[in-house]
């Protein structure tokens, strides 16, 4: 108790409890400050490179009062522009009405309202009457912004910063630890948004940490106990499960069933997994689930199970083309099941699935956030289906998230009474909280976590 109410700084810090201000989430003008601060600082996953295939691709990046066109300008080259038209500001690429962002294909960009053209490297081909200017549209004041843009796991990331570290040392260790999962060759399988009733840190916080699952969604714990650990990784943490005795720790994101019969609770888990959750599985896995009870006798246990069921499931895929990294379990045990990647980006992944989370401001209002999921697999070449974010109420969402979005509303509301002293997250389970404020206040200057 000698350091009460010291301030967490370093990673060491995280090892006991902390406790978080609730002003980073609720208070308007921390809301605001975060635009220059951290929106305008930070590198930010904006979309998939699938996206944008062919040359004159663009997609949009909306985050706050900016907007960033992410295009492919060369065969080989991904550029980023400031979605401004250099004349006088109108929006060079609009997003049409209800739309999570623009999204298309065009041989340059033609501004809506006085005709100003520019090339998808964003040079200024066409200016109407430019004589009038007498000669100063000169060093690229007639040329479109840009921005910094890098790319890794198949998501492009922009930084309005044009001072800002390379993606590459951002990135780290996270990067270099997925790095197995080659996580560039997943394919969306479907990719939902929402504007939502909460901070995005309420949002991203809802999905960072294993402690609520007992009680959030209890249906689970009939398969099985998954006690889950988080680490802090620099700007980023990861979570992952303590694996049970002689079992792989990705067997623990697959969700083994461990009751009576492995044989019959991994189908069961797995089926009520697709049904309920639509993601962390995929078809392969819960139709070879399906069939342990009548391909392994009675009493198998649960190791074997897990084994028989994997390496099942890889064979079939691969048959089909469809190869799963192999990734060494002891690898597996240091990458854990997902990663917080700072400040608003979660991935949760695995050989062969992965589920993405991504939470941004909407406007300056702290109560609201843009929050949006996509699950992706390893498809066979060419059979990638086609998918776009598609906007969905959160009565429509599959019920496991419904299941957190019943928290998460109820979190912002209670984070303002007054009776409310601050957020006291597991320091072992949910330390990937508190690393997230931890680093926060590096760049907000605020809002640190203190002992207790
Ligand atoms: S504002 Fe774009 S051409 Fe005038
Ligand atoms: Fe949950």
């Amino acid at each position: 108790m000698g350091e009460l109410g010291k301030i967490v700084r370093e990673a060491e810090d995280l090892l006991e409890p902390v406790n978080i201000p609730a002003e980073a989430y609720v208070s308007p003008e921390y809301a605001r400050e975060e635009r220059d601060k951290l929106w305008r600082k930070v590198w930010l996953q904006a979309g998939r490179l699938d996206d944008i295939p062919e040359v004159g691709n663009y997609f949009t990046y909306e985050i706050g009062d900016d907007s960033v066109i992410v295009v492919r300008s060369a065969p080989d080259t991904v550029g980023a522009l400031h979605n401004v038209c250099p004349h006088r500001g109108r929006k060079l690429v609009d997003v049409p009405p209800g739309k999570r962002n623009a999204r298309g294909s065009r041989p340059n960009f033609i501004c809506g309202y006085h005709g100003w053209t520019f090339d998808l490297d964003g040079k200024n081909t066409f200016i109407e009457h430019q004589e009038d200017w007498q000669g100063r549209l000169c060093d690229g004041l007639s040329d479109v912004g840009q921005v910094k843009v890098g790319t890794w796991g198949g998501w492009v990331w922009i930084n309005l910063d044009p001072e800002a570290m390379p993606l590459e040392d951002y990135l780290a260790p996270a990067a270099g630890l997925l790095e197995p999962y080659q996580l560039h060759n997943m394919r969306p399988r479907w990719r939902k948004w929402v504007v939502f009733e909460c901070n995005w840190k309420v949002a991203m916080e809802a999905f960072a940490e294993t402690y609520h699952v007992s009680t959030t969604h209890p249906e689970f714990m009939e398969f099985g106990q998954f006690r889950g650990w988080a680490r802090n990784q620099g700007l980023h943490s990861n979570i992952g499960y303590d694996a049970p005795k002689g079992q792989e720790e990705d067997s623990g994101k697959l969700r083994l069933g461990a009751g009576e019969d492995p044989r019959m609770t991994t189908a069961d888990l797995q089926n009520f997994t697709w049904d309920n959750a639509n993601t962390n599985t995929t078809r392969t896995l819960v139709d070879v689930a399906n069939r342990l009870k009548d391909e392994l006798p009675e009493g198998t246990t649960a190791a074997e199970v897990s084994m028989y069921w994997i390496k099942t499931a890889r064979e079939i895929d691969a048959a089909r083309g469809v190869v799963w990294p192999v990734v060494d379990p002891q690898h597996t045990a240091k990458a854990g099941t997902a990663w917080q990647i700072f400040p608003n980006f979660q991935i949760g992944h695995a050989v062969n699935n992965m589920l993405c989370y991504q939470a941004r401001p909407y406007g300056t209002d702290p109560d609201k956030c843009v929050f949006e999921a996509a699950v992706y697999e390893l498809y066979p070449e060419g059979e990638a289906p086609e998918t776009e974010w598609e906007y969905t109420a959160p009565d429509d969402w599959p019920p496991v998230l419904q299941q957190d979005f019943n928290n998460m509303a109820a979190v912002q509301q209670g984070m303002k009474n007054a009776g409310f002293r601050g957020a006291q997250p597991n320091p072992y389970m949910e330390r990937s909280v508190a690393s997230l404020h931890m680093n926060l206040a590096r760049y907000m200057g605020k809002g640190a976590p203190t002992k207790y």
